[in-house]
């Protein structure tokens, strides 16, 4: 028997509903908030994620399905939706064209991580970007969104935030901050190496000896300059006026390179380890990394694995039609009496002709709200036998009333 591969699944009936309930919420509310739906490829040149996931970050150093394809070009299937967004977004010249766009988008993507509950090596993400748009209010209406999303799907969540600087305050930080760790020992090996590749990155090391040598490092908060502390003083100022809690986590910095500004992540403490259900912010250099006119970005993505753990399935009624043959004679008329309603409604059928009881039974257990039969009284009289499984009701009608 051949299995699916180590962390990746299927995704089947009720599970299949719970996910397309996440989708359709979603899409709705990105649609209210002027995003519109883009698809990008699965599979992209390797160094698109190189040069905007970053190479010094796990994604792209430990985790990437990457392969070189019969006309020997280096591709890997996409770890994250952002960067063949923004890719789409240079190729079609929305850069040199100037405005605001608002982009969502779905589907799966591919970490060759170590699987555990809740985390896969394919996964799906529903996520949005809104290029062109230098306000913060920008940032605060997309926590605000997710705010929505999450109280239509009935999740709870905590949000987390912190600005992550611009390239006028993050330069003499990173310095500050390398200097402080040349001046510790005992590291672990991966802060080591981060120390040389991003050393912003040792402040997210989950290292429990780590952590306490981290404890009295300079912070990034207390050294934005003027513009990233206003913008920051604003974000919050929107959160608090639409009541929206928030802990400032001024070690938060995220696992993808292409962050300045705000940065935040929404967690659930209800599943587990991998309590991340969404995360995102700001990349106002990543348009010019990849060869774009500098366009200024923010967006987020959501793992919709963790949200189905989460998500409060809306009650479903009875819903539809079941038609059932009495007896042969009556098959034909059934079937084309099935594919006629199915115009305008959910129908079931059978092939077989079967006994009352049998017809219900099948009808109570698809959870229909009719029962419809057609037997030898109801042919010669071109009738249907229609019963209402909520009411109980039953009667006898014409055919062409059905
Ligand atoms: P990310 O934080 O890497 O951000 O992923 C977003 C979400 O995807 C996570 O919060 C988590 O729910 C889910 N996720 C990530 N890895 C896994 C996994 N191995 N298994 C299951 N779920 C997972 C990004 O991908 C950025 N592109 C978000 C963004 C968009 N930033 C700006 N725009």
């Amino acid at each position: 028997m051949i299995n699916a591969l180590r962390g990746m699944k299927d995704t089947i009936s009720p599970n299949s509903e719970i996910y397309t309930h996440i989708i359709k919420t979603c899409t709705k509310i990105a649609q209210n908030y002027g995003f519109s739906f883009i698809e990008t490829p699965i599979l992209e040149e390797t160094a698109l994620f190189k040069r905007s996931v970053g190479e010094s970050s796990d994604i792209v150093g430990k985790e990437m399905y990457q392969f070189i394809d019969k006309g020997d070009n280096d591709v890997c299937l996409r770890p994250e939706g952002t960067a063949g967004v923004v890719r789409a977004f240079v190729q079609q010249k929305f850069d040199k064209a100037g405005g605001v766009r608002r982009f969502f988008y779905h589907g799966p993507m591919f970490r060759y991580e170590r699987p555990q509950k809740g985390r896969l090596r394919q996964f799906h993400q529903f996520g949005a970007e809104t290029f062109g748009e230098a306000s913060v209010k920008e940032d605060a209406t997309i926590i605000l969104m997710l705010k929505e999303i999450f109280e239509a799907l009935g999740i709870s969540y905590k949000l987390e935030i912190n600005s992550l600087g611009c390239p006028t305050c993050m330069p003499p930080y990173r310095t500050a901050l390398v200097g402080f760790l040349d001046g510790l020992e005992g590291l672990c090996e991966d802060c080591e190496r981060r120390k040389i590749t991003n050393p912003i990155r040792v402040l997210d090391c989950k290292n429990e000896h780590c952590r306490s040598l981290l404890r009295t490092a300079p912070l990034l908060l207390e050294n934005l300059c003027d513009v990233c502390s206003s913008d920051f003083e604003t974000l919050k100022s929107i959160l608090d006026s639409f009541d929206m809690p928030y802990v400032i986590n001024p070690m938060l910095v995220r696992g993808l390179d292409y962050y300045s500004k705000s940065a935040f992540e929404f967690v659930s403490d209800e599943i587990g380890a991998q309590s991340a259900i969404a995360g995102g912010g700001r990349y106002d250099r990543l348009v010019e990394f990849l060869d774009g006119k500098p366009t200024c970005g923010v967006g987020f993505a959501m793992g919709i694995e963790r949200l189905m753990e989460l998500v409060k399935m809306p009650e479903v009624g009875r819903d539809g039609y079941y038609i059932g043959a009495l007896c042969d004679e009556a098959l034909s008329d059934v079937y084309r009496l099935t594919i006629k309603k199915r115009k305008e409604a959910h129908v079931d059928t059978t092939y077989e002709s079967k006994s009352l009881k049998s017809h219900l039974k099948i009808a109570d257990k698809l959870y229909v709200k009719f029962c419809v039969c057609i037997g030898e009284d109801e042919l010669s009289n071109g009738t249907i036998w229609i019963k209402d499984l909520e009411s109980k009701e039953e009667k006898t009608i014409k055919i062409e009333n059905f």
